[in-house]
């Protein structure tokens, strides 16, 4: 199976085999900032866990909200602001994700086939077989939409080259209200439903940043594309996983969870990251590695604080 954890090492053998070539022919400057590749596969997996981090605390205050817990909830969206604006987008820029528009459309095109032809597929047959008929369906109709998606990114690139091609509006998200649930399915397809939902995370994040530079490089059609793509990546596709894994639970298990997992990142996963990058000289990476491990020590701080209120 290949999941969030490869492509972070697939990544991180390209940033190896892109530091043999001479600088002259390396990315330019505004693209990526030339680190070690270990700084780069830890940089792409700390996104991963900033991309779910957004996406399962947008999930935790719509829970607080509905139960009439407004700090609560406030609290889950301030901290979820963080992960994605901050921490995800500056180590974006350590990674190098963003590239010109071309780039980005070929690594959205790429990600969305393999999850229409190749993840998707096994994950529904796993679910069958396991007997999770919910699931199984729920995978294939998410495949279809991810077929969509590739058509869509694909017809976007050749409008690039060729000015009679328009770029063709985003898929309509069909917007799922994550509410309060147990798991639909155990097993496999249980574990898969939660490797779903992380690469579903990391898209729509990914997909802000690209609309992000293809407003800035003068494509507002490519822009929306992008965006409206990214609403349904997390309204609709991580939702609808998120009901079945039974993500959200009372607001009491929701601010426990959080906190384990503020806990892991502030002192074990970026604590780890930042003694990698400052060894291998990647001071810029140390710091924000070291800094968004101090602000995580927060948000467990706080959290804590309103666990014991609740
Ligand atoms: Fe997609
Ligand atoms: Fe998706
Ligand atoms: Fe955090």
């Amino acid at each position: 199976m290949f999941t969030w954890k490869h492509l972070a090492i697939a990544a991180g053998t390209i940033a190896l085999t892109c530091a043999s070539i001479p600088a002259a022919t390396a990315a330019p400057a505004h693209h990526s900032r030339t680190v070690a590749a270990s700084t780069k596969a830890n940089a792409l997996t700390a996104m991963h866990g900033e991309a779910f981090a957004y996406a399962k605390y947008t999930a935790f205050a719509g829970q607080a909200a509905r139960t009439g817990k407004r700090s609560v909830a406030k609290l889950f969206l301030k901290t979820a602001s963080v992960e994605l604006n901050d921490h995800f987008a500056d180590e974006a820029v350590i990674a190098g994700l963003v590239g010109s528009d071309a780039a980005n459309l070929a690594d959205a095109i790429a990600g969305e086939t393999y999850e229409a032809t190749t993840m998707y597929p096994a994950f529904a047959a796993t679910a069958t077989a396991e007997g999770c008929t919910v699931a199984a369906d729920l995978f294939t109709e998410i495949a279809a939409d991810e077929a969509v998606h590739a058509a869509a990114y694909q017809t976007a690139l050749t409008s690039l080259s060729d000015a009679s091609v328009s770029v063709p509006a985003p898929q309509v998200a069909d917007v799922v209200t994550i509410v309060k649930s147990d798991p639909a399915c155990a097993g496999q397809t249980l574990t898969n439903l939660l490797d779903a939902m992380h690469g579903e995370a990391f898209a729509q994040a990914k997909y802000r940043l690209y609309a992000t530079h293809a407003a800035k490089t003068g494509h507002p059609a490519i822009a929306a594309l992008f965006a409206g793509t990214a609403k349904v990546e997390l309204t609709e596709h991580f939702a609808g996983e998120g009901v079945l894994a039974g993500l959200v639970g009372t607001n009491a298990a929701n601010l426990t969870a959080a906190i384990s997992g503020e806990t892991y990142e502030a002192t074990v996963m970026y604590p780890d990251f930042a003694s990698q990058a400052k060894a291998v000289g990647d001071r810029a990476a140390a710091h924000e590695f070291w800094t968004a491990g101090r602000q995580e020590a927060s948000h467990a701080r706080a959290f804590t604080k309103a666990l014991r209120r609740s």
